[in-house]
């Protein structure tokens, strides 16, 4: 999970497999508002008590404003519903929130902490698009801007979803997040109908430096009926209509990275995509549109931090209507991430993914493993222009059965 959406602005309108099963303005009784208490008080033992009281078969209404909260923090929610017009505002203390015993770790992924958890089924939480997180990001980024990071270091998640079913997340907003912004794990039938992401690096000594890398926009995990961007055994995915203004792009992987599963990504759809490169001054690696990574064969370490030699397949993955501004390879695939020379290629197979109706500027990679190369690679209406007017080369290593890439240079074997 070397790579990141830096940031990341869409809106997700789609239903996928199973309907969702929340019926909104049917059923919950009991009402819970609250408002901020101002004043640098800490709110979170009244957000607590709300979703104690209202949580299950309720409504919870929060009112606009910050609601500072100080520690870490869990909704279950069961067949209820939450408005949240404001942000609840995680307090920036970074020594506090990198001391393990004060997050919690049900992420299983790299063993990634998170402050703020939900869980539970049947249930609603809409923000309106005035409301969520604010994650108070920008001290994080410059405190890190010198220091190492590591997978599974402790930063904290933004937004984690865990052990959910049936439930919508609407129009959901969150600020400045310190590491990655959403998270759905262990979960099915879920829709993120609406989100924002931002993490824009504000702090002048960083200009033109990216310092915020691991603010993923969206990552899931072993979950099915999602709609949402990066994911390992996450199958029957549909995003439609999302902007990705910087980062690196949109990821599938790093898959393979525990030798002890097989990771799956099947079925994955989507259309409408608008991939934008921001001004280098602010984001200066945004390299990829849409890419595919995989560890290498080989073991190298464990995860967090190391890992490889995981089997499992990446297929049936649909893009269509893709416009890229100014990025520079459209599609990238590769399977040696995290690897040295000399490591067995990866017997994870990526197949069947199509590429439909794209527009925009650059070249493009395909280098598939020796040890399982890609059949099924479709590019059908694939119109990518070089900036400079040259013409576009592309990179294609054990791929076998390509279709529409003009001129795909096959490369013998990697
Ligand atoms: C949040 O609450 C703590 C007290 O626990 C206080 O020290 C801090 O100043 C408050 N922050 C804000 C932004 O009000
Ligand atoms: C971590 O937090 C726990 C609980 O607040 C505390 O007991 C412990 O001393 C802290 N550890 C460090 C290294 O600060
Ligand atoms: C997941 O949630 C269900 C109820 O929604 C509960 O019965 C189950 O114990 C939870 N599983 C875990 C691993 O927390
Ligand atoms: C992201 O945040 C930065 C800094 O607050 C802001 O300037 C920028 O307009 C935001 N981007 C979007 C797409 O909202
Ligand atoms: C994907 O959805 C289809 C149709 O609903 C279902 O048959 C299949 O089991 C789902 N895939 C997984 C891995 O859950
Ligand atoms: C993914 O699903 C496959 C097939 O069910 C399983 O073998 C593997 O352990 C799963 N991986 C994870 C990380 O759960
Ligand atoms: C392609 O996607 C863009 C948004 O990126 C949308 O405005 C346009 O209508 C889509 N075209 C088709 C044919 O769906
Ligand atoms: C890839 O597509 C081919 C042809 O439709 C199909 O036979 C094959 O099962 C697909 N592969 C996977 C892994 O789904």
């Amino acid at each position: 999970m070397r790579f990141a959406l830096i940031a990341f602005a869409a809106t997700f309108l789609s239903t996928i497999g199973g309907a969702v099963a929340v019926e909104e303005g049917k059923g919950p009784s009991k009402v819970c508002t609250l408002r901020p208490l101002g004043g640098g008080l800490d709110d979170t033992d009244q957000v607590e008590a709300a979703i104690a009281k209202c949580g299950h078969f309720g409504t919870t209404i929060f009112g606009p404003g910050e609601y500072n909260i100080t520690r870490k923090m869990t909704w279950d929610l069961v067949s209820s519903r939450v408005d949240l017009h404001g942000y609840l505002s995680f307090k920036p203390d970074i020594e506090y929130w990198l001391n393990a015993s004060n997050t919690y770790r049900v992420i299983f992924l790299q063993n990634q902490a998170s402050w703020f958890v939900v869980t539970g089924h049947d249930f609603v939480i809409d923000a309106h698009a005035s409301g969520g997180i604010n994650g108070n990001g920008q001290p994080w980024w410059s405190y890190f801007a010198t220091r190492v990071r590591e997978d599974g270091d402790g930063r904290p998640i933004a937004f984690t979803l865990s052990n959910v079913t049936r439930a919508v997340v609407r129009d959901f907003r969150i600020e400045a997040q310190p590491f990655w912004c959403n998270i759905v794990a262990d979960s099915s039938e879920v829709t993120y109908d609406g989100m924002y992401c931002n993490a824009t690096n504000q702090d002048p000594t960083y200009a033109g430096i990216n310092i915020v890398p691991n603010t993923d926009g969206f990552d899931s995990y072993r979950s099915d009926k999602i709609t949402l961007l990066r994911w390992d055994n996450s199958t029957n995915i549909s995003v439609k209509d999302a902007i990705c203004r910087g980062g690196n792009g949109i990821a599938f992987g790093s898959v393979g990275q525990y030798v002890q599963f097989n990771d799956i990504i099947d079925n994955v759809y989507m259309e409408n995509l608008k991939i934008i490169r921001q001004d280098l001054q602010i984001q200066p690696n945004h390299h990829q549109g849409v890419y595919f990574k995989s560890w290498p064969g080989s073991v190298d370490g464990v995860p967090p931090v190391g890992g490889g030699g995981a089997g499992g397949y990446v297929s049936n993955v649909v893009t269509k209507n893709v416009t890229l501004e100014g990025v520079i390879v459209p599609v990238h695939l590769y399977q040696t991430n995290g690897g040295h020379a000399g490591d067995a290629p990866s017997k994870l197979q990526f197949s069947n993914l199509s590429f439909v109706d794209w527009t925009g500027f650059s070249e493009g990679s395909n280098q598939c493993s020796s040890a399982a190369p890609c059949p099924g690679m479709n590019f059908e209406n694939f119109n990518i222009a070089v900036e400079n007017g040259a013409t576009p080369t592309y990179t294609c290593i054990n791929v076998v059965s390509e279709t529409g890439l003009p001129g795909c240079e096959v490369i013998g074997s990697a």
